[in-house]
């Protein structure tokens, strides 16, 4: 086996370190994180005239499966969705996968107007969603479409009574679609921090997206790690450290 394999130096791979990404190429640009979320890391450039926001999907760790939210969303892109993120994936780092996106105002705020007004119409879909689903049905991975159906019924009747644009309802409609191919445990989600606002001040559905089954996943393997953690400090404290 060659030695590149080996030390995993392949050619298209990418790396960010020490405030810099590095392309394949070679050349490299300072960088600076602009956020982290459960899965992701965003960082913008500095120093040049034109921002580039790099988006760091984590590969996730056995036995937890990764999150497919960003891989979904470039799908989910098309004519007129003006609600959606510019997504494109550029390739991979040693144990992420590497997104490029325009820089967008984050999270929504209050003063963000009729951005802010729909982020609400929103949140409240999703309430009423939450509401309708039982408790026993809450913990099956197919609710995950079904509460995005529930969501989409609520923002299409806020369409017709004219408080949402037509055009984020097929937005979302997108997300939940190009999801639906990655498996039913994907389920839609509106809290401010994921929600953003392009330069025309338009409500941006930044990471609306997520999966239930991974979540509950990490919570488990988190849980587990804390036990174990436990567990090694009794015991050392039997043996009198
Ligand atoms: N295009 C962007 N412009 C500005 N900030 C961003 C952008 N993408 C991500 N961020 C920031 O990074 C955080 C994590 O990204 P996100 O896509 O929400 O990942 P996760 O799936 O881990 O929640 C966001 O909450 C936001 O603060
Ligand atoms: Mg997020």
């Amino acid at each position: 086996m060659p030695l590149a394999v080996l030390s995993g130096d392949s050619s298209d791979v990418f790396s960010i370190r020490r405030g810099n990404i590095q392309f394949p190429d070679g050349k490299t640009l300072p960088i600076k994180q602009i956020g982290k979320g459960m899965f992701a890391t965003a960082y913008a450039t500095v120093g040049t005239k034109n921002k580039r926001v790099f988006v760091a999907v984590r590969d996730s760790v056995y036995p937890v499966e990764n999150d497919y939210s960003k891989e979904i969303m470039e799908e989910a892109q098309g004519k007129g969705l003006t609600h959606l993120p510019k997504v494109k994936k550029l390739g991979d780092t040693n144990n992420a996968a590497l997104y490029e996106m325009p820089f967008y105002k984050v999270p929504v705020r209050a003063q963000d107007g009729a951005a802010w007004q729909q982020y609400k119409v929103l949140k409240k879909c999703q309430d009423q969603a939450q509401r309708l689903t039982p408790y026993a049905e809450k913990t099956y991975d197919g609710v995950g479409y079904e509460l995005s159906q529930k969501i989409l019924s609520c923002v299409q009747l806020h369409v017709a009574a004219k408080k949402v644009p037509r055009t984020l309802y097929n937005s979302l409609k997108a997300v939940v679609d190009a999801g639906a191919n990655y498996g039913a445990e994907y389920s839609l989600e509106f809290f401010p921090k994921n929600l953003g606002t392009d330069p025309k001040g338009r409500l941006i559905l930044l990471d609306p997206i997520f999966s239930i089954r991974v979540v509950r996943q990490r919570q488990v393997a988190a849980a587990r790690k804390m036990d174990s953690y436990w567990e090694r400090m009794k015991r050392k404290q039997r043996n009198g450290w």
